[in-house]
């Protein structure tokens, strides 16, 4: 490992290390436009200059572009690379327009940034500006051309890193453009990234557009709840209204990317239809007196059928608080069942695929990345877990073979760029025994359990792509507290009531059937049943844990008080004509406050904490961590039953 000299700090780095890279690990930070950890380098922005005082090169030299060599002297503040950092933004801030208080990138931009940071306050030039046409690139992506510095992350990202043909860069005589051929929505289900991988203002979210400043966002470390992965994201909302959704950096999970279902699926938070009410039998009440009425009916429910003839129904959409909650009003209730999945085959098959799954074989999106081998098997990876599409992709492009298991379903069929796969009929076709790192994928609807059981054993990290951000922490619930499939529960005829919690009940649930409690945020085809319904929070407007596809339980954070969005509110509502401490819409309940509001009436005392018994080793996990693999196993290590 070759040593150096950093503005008089000495280190030592792994080899392959540039420059600029070295600095950042001691947090020093050289400004860089082209230059990404994702992307790697291009050296095409010149502005990470420093100066190479002693050892084996010398001069002012571009940081990215120079392989730490032992016995290196940098300085990153020489007078000398000050000027040239200073002249390459003068350079660069020619063509660019001076459009920052009607640009949406201001006070989130690199330029803009560096251009302050460089201590330039006066326009010396005084000649006329490139400028170029904007593209339409469809409704999610604004295209402003002019304020492109050609730093090449967009195309590097779109074509190199995404597979993506449709966009890219194009050059004749002195003018670079960056765009499509003509005019068009961009094809790529990572089209999203440009915003955030772009260091200035050319791609800009669309569906935010003029909308908030950067330092007017509420905002906080998320998940996306779009499927089982839980790749880590900043959402950002004003007044209520979900904006804008962006990547949150975690090399073991997403990288440093999300997917444009994750980014742009802000719809159904702002819908000023959602559910925002409690309900009594149709009755407008308050939450309260909601939550009394609940118990009151509970109380009614069990006088007549008895505590066996009802059901608890939590989900793999509801976080792990609400879903340990339900378990325990159950047990408080002596409820006949507790439900977690719809169907016996969608719980079977989660159940199987955790069970097989443990600290040394569950792989992350990172293994995959890593990976020498890919093996996926019966599931649609664009459709399912488009991240993790992108992942077989990186590894492929490290040189990964990739195999499509069964031929079913193809990955790759939807968006032929992302990789290159070879088809074989069965598992035992792929020569996992010739790899380091193999990893298996599959979805749930596997088949061959037992191949995918044998190859696990051999070494191969394995994915099961699940149903739900929760489905892992659903199942493992499953193991531990003994509940059943709704499925299940119904066959036996048993079950006169349910209390449903974000719950996906089926359209044909018996007319016989009450359902008594209903909790939920989005709109629910059976909430016209529901004697009681309870507005919930949705993830954004609440603290919860889910835990994804390998096992990592991971927080996310409030990002935004609940509450009608401003924007589309009615004159009654808006402006408000008195003060109040509450927002019009707002009375909404995390679904795991719901339940304990229901053990509280029952006699359960005050709970503030949810995460108990063998999940206390949960409490305190900070949002913006990796997250803690939790899995059968070590649930059994902590005394789970
Ligand atoms: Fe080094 Fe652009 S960051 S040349």
């Amino acid at each position: 490992m070759p040593k150096l000299t950093i503005d008089n700090i000495e280190l030592e780095v792994p080899d392959g290390t540039n420059v600029l890279e070295a600095a950042r690990s001691i947090g020093i930070v050289i400004p860089h436009f082209c230059w990404h950890p994702a992307l790697g380098r291009a050296g095409a922005c010149r502005v990470c200059a420093v100066k190479l005082l002693d050892g084996p090169v010398k001069g002012l030299q571009m940081s990215c572009m120079l392989p730490v060599q032992d016995g290196m002297v940098v300085s990153t503040t020489d007078d000398e690379a000050l000027a040239m950092r200073r002249a390459v933004i003068e350079w660069l801030m020619i063509n660019h327009p001076h459009d920052c208080p009607v640009c949406d990138e201001g006070g989130e931009c690199q330029l803009q940034d560096y251009t302050i940071a460089g201590g330039h306050g006066i326009r010396r030039y005084d000649g006329k500006k490139r400028t170029h046409i904007n593209q339409q690139l469809g409704p999610l992506i604004e295209h402003e051309m002019n304020r492109c510095i050609q730093c090449y992350r967009c195309a590097r990202f779109y074509q190199e890193y995404a597979g993506g043909s449709d966009f890219g860069v194009m050059g004749r005589s002195g003018a670079v453009y960056f765009g499509r051929q003509q005019d068009g929505r961009l094809e790529s289900p990572f089209s999203g990234n440009l915003v955030d991988i772009c260091p200035t203002g050319v791609f800009t979210d669309k569906t935010a557009r003029f909308r908030a400043r950067y330092w007017d966002y509420d905002m906080a470390p998320s998940l996306c709840p779009h499927c089982s992965l839980g790749c880590n994201t900043v959402p950002m909302a004003r007044y209520r209204e979900l904006l804008k959704v962006t990547a949150r950096r975690n090399d073991d999970v997403n990288g440093w990317f999300i997917c444009d279902r994750g980014r742009f699926s802000n719809a159904a938070v702002n819908d000023q239809e959602r559910p925002r009410q409690a309900l009594v039998d149709g009755r407008q009440v308050d939450m309260d007196a909601a939550l009394d009425a609940a118990l009151e009916r509970l109380n009614e429910f069990i006088a007549q059928h008895g505590s066996g003839a009802l059901a608890i129904i939590g989900s793999p959409r509801m976080s792990l608080e609400g879903n340990l909650l339900a378990a325990r009003l159950r047990d408080l209730l002596g409820a006949g069942a507790l439900c977690y999945f719809g169907d016996l085959v969608h719980a079977e098959r989660t159940m199987e695929a955790v069970s097989l799954l443990n600290d040394g074989n569950s792989a992350s999106q990172e293994d995959v990345r890593c990976a020498d081998l890919v093996a996926v098997m019966e599931c649609d990876l664009l459709e399912q877990a488009p991240m993790m599409a992108l992942a077989v992709r990186q590894a492929w492009r490290n040189g990964a073979r990739v195999f499509i298991v069964g031929g079913e379903c193809r990955p790759d069929a939807s968006y032929p760029e992302l990789f290159k796969a070879e088809a074989v009929l069965s598992l035992a076709d792929v020569p996992l025994a010739e790899a380091k790192h193999p990893v298996v994928i599959c979805g749930t609807r596997h088949k061959g359990l037992d191949s995918i059981r044998l190859a696990a054993g051999n070494g191969a990290g394995v994915v099961f792509i699940l149903d739900g951000p929760n489905a892992f922490g659903c199942a493992l619930l499953v193991a531990e507290k003994g509940a059943v499939s709704l499925s299940e529960a119904l066959a036996g005829g048993g079950i006169k009531g349910i209390i449903a919690l974000e719950a996906d009940l089926p359209d044909n649930l018996p007319g016989d059937i009450r359902v008594l409690v209903m909790a939920d945020w989005l709109p629910n085809p059976v909430a016209e049943r529901a004697e009681v319904f309870l507005p919930a929070t949705s993830w954004v407007e609440m603290d919860g844990t889910y835990v994804n596809h390998e096992g990592r339980a991971q927080r996310f954070s409030r990002v935004m008080q609940p509450g009608l969005p401003l924007r589309g509110l009615t004159a009654e509502l808006h402006p408000p004509r008195v003060h109040r401490h509450d927002a019009p819409g707002g009375e909404l309940l995390p679904s795991w406050r719901i339940v304990a509001g229901l053990l509280e009436r029952l006699g359960e005392g005050n709970i503030e904490e949810p995460l108990n018994g063998a999940w206390e080793q949960l409490r305190g996990l900070a949002p913006d961590s990796s997250g803690m693999k939790i899995t059968l196993d070590t649930l059994k290590r902590n005394g789970a039953g």
